[in-house]
């Protein structure tokens, strides 16, 4: 089973408690850097410390959470072989895997979702990445 690692900032707490349980539930090997609860922290700590287990560790996936999902997928961007989708839509989850081979989800627990986030994470969780030609070489250029 694929080994999942998660972070989040206090905005994302909450939202990173359900989808452990959702995640475990599912058997999914779960290991969660934090944070440890809804006191206010900083985001770019968690998604850095997310980035680095997912490009250490080959194969396994990560899911960030902030309030917004933007700063903490900027922060896990900023991690060379980390590849940070932010989504709101089980489409998007898709396509960021799909296309741009994402190997971590963003999600902003405080804004609005156009599906059910926790069907967004099984999407993104079981999605492979399309290995067609044009494909690979645009991902390459990513570096
Ligand atoms: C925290 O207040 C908030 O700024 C953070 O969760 C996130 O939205 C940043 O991008």
């Amino acid at each position: 089973m694929t080994k999942i690692y998660l972070g989040s900032d206090h905005g994302g707490y909450n939202f990173k408690q359900t989808v452990c349980e959702f995640l475990e539930e599912k058997k999914y090997e779960v290991e969660d850097l934090g944070c440890d609860s809804a006191d206010s922290c900083d985001y770019p700590k968690f998604g850095k410390l997310v980035a680095d287990k997912v490009v250490a560790d080959q194969g396994s996936l990560g899911i960030v959470i902030c309030g917004s999902g933007i700063g903490i997928s900027i922060a896990a961007n900023r991690v060379l072989g980390a590849r940070a989708a932010l989504a709101n839509s089980v489409e998007l989850a898709e396509l960021g895997r799909q296309h741009n081979g994402a190997n971590i989800l963003a999600l902003g627990a405080r804004t609005q979702f156009m599906d059910d986030p926790l069907d967004i994470v099984e999407k993104f969780l079981n999605t492979e990445i399309d290995d067609s030609e044009r494909h690979e070489r645009r991902r390459a250029q990513l570096g």
